[in-house]
């Protein structure tokens, strides 16, 4: 007897684990229940011409809620999300307060629910006060693990000493995510920063604050028999010494630092380009794309990290570090396939698989019967150009307007609700918490 859905997505190039086939995929739940079998549905939706991809997840984003709401808010950032084909995202705890808590964690997920466009998990911060706590935080529903910030960044989130280092890491199981620059190094290196030009930004928290943070944390999660994850890598050379470490830690890359290069982004954009860790060199860039096409790092990550147009556009280095990503990550990453810097295979495993397989997700990462009905539906041939109307941050700038791209996200689809069709989006949001297998039996 032919099956009854939900929703049925007709006549694209659904890219399941074994490889794309032209299949229908049937939903049902919520959930795939079939792919290559027809039957009656309530909804479907031709995707003829187009490629059907798993859900894409963003495993760092700063949505700035609560307390930072002029830059960004879990409503305006997970909108930009799903207009640009994510469907789940995990937050990061620098706001005000930082989540840092129980309390703060349960305030996001509040905040949250139903009111957030795509699923979501956050991060817990790690400070030296709630190290003993972290064990506890890290297997609360809804949070992706535990986050520290080696070097100081946006916020005051920071734990730099070998020994706090040490007490974090020996305080739970779960991968922690690393945000890896020194913080010694850089003190003594702030006078490298010229004022008014941001240029200057990667010769202060240069390559060797990268490499020095790296090298110490491998060696103390290894010690502490902790896997870890260490976020937005921007230089060759660590690449090539997480790859003699993967057994303790699996890595990600941004598209912002495999798009821009310092030579052109500091004269163009000046402190609009002014991230942590830094855009470096154009040999930086080609670099990360070596170890990528290696299959090195694990996941691609937006660090989206919105400040307003009045707070970037003060001299360097008042001005604040982080641009906006969540929107443009798959966009960027679909025109580096065209102009044929990697495979579309390579992208979707970098932002389906790879998260799935770092972080542990229940029921997210591929397109498989019994797996939550997340899809990317992208137009691989359209060419156009990212406009600031079509950006939803409300930051209100992006590093990437008037690019003119070549493939486009077209369809956002999350647990079988169609949030997102042709940069339309549905009435109501729906995002609900991700869940983690480490932790489903509680
Ligand atoms: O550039 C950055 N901005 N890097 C970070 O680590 C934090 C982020 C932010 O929150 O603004």
């Amino acid at each position: 007897m032919a099956q009854t859905f939900d929703l049925l997505l007709k006549n694209g190039t659904v890219h399941t684990p074994g490889g794309p086939v032209q299949a229908p995929v049937g939903v049902r739940g919520g959930k795939i229940v079939a792919i290559g079998e027809n039957g009656d549905a309530a909804e479907v939706i031709d995707c003829t011409g187009l490629d059907i991809l798993p859900g894409v997840i963003d495993t760092q984003v700063h949505f700035r809620e609560p307390g930072l709401e002029q830059k960004e808010d879990l409503e305006s950032g997970s909108r930009a999300a799903v207009l640009g084909g994510v469907t789940a995202v995990f937050e990061m705890p620098n706001t005000k307060p930082n989540t840092d808590s129980a309390d703060a964690v349960a305030d996001k997920l509040k905040r949250a629910h139903h009111r957030m466009w795509c699923d979501h998990a956050f991060y817990v911060g790690a400070t030296a006060a709630n190290a003993p706590a972290l064990a506890e935080l890290e297997r609360l529903p809804g949070t992706a693990g535990v986050k520290i910030f080696m070097g100081a960044s946006t916020g005051d989130l920071l734990v730099s000493e070998d020994s706090e280092l040490a007490r974090v890491l020996a305080s739970g199981h779960r991968r922690v995510a690393i945000h890896a620059e020194d913080e010694e190094r850089m003190n003594a290196r702030k006078g490298e920063r010229i004022a008014g030009d941001a240029a200057s930004h990667p010769v202060w928290r240069d390559d060797e604050s990268a490499m020095l943070a790296t090298r110490r944390i491998l060696k103390l999660a290894r010690a502490a028999k902790r896997r870890i994850h260490i976020l937005h890598v921007t230089t060759p050379a660590e690449l090539e010494l997480i790859a003699q470490h993967k057994d303790v830690a699996t890595c990600e890359v941004t598209p912002q630092h495999l798009t821009l290069a310092a030579e052109d982004a500091y004269p163009r954009l000046g402190s609009y380009a002014q991230m942590n860790p830094p855009i470096r060199s154009a040999a930086h860039r080609d670099g990360l794309w070596h170890w990528l096409n290696q299959g090195v790092p694990d996941v691609l990550g937006s660090d989206h990290a919105p400040h307003t147009i009045e707070e970037k556009a003060k001299a360097y280095p008042d001005s604040p570090s982080g641009m906006p990503g969540v929107q443009t990550l798959l966009p960027l990453m679909l025109n580096h396939v065209a102009e044929g810097r990697t495979t579309l295979q390579r992208v979707i495993e970098l932002t389906s698989a790879g998260p799935q397989r770092v972080f542990g997700l229940s029921g997210k990462g591929r397109i498989a019967a019994g797996y939550d009905a997340d899809f990317t539906i992208v137009d691989l041939k359209a060419q156009w150009d990212v406009t600031e109307e079509w950006l939803a941050s409300r930051c209100g700038w992006s590093p990437f307007t008037g690019m003119k791209l070549t493939g486009k996200p077209v369809g956002t689809i999350v647990r079988g609700n169609r949030v997102m069709w042709e940069a339309q989006l549905a009435n109501q949001a729906v995002g609900e918490p991700v869940r983690f297998e480490s932790t489903s039996f509680g």
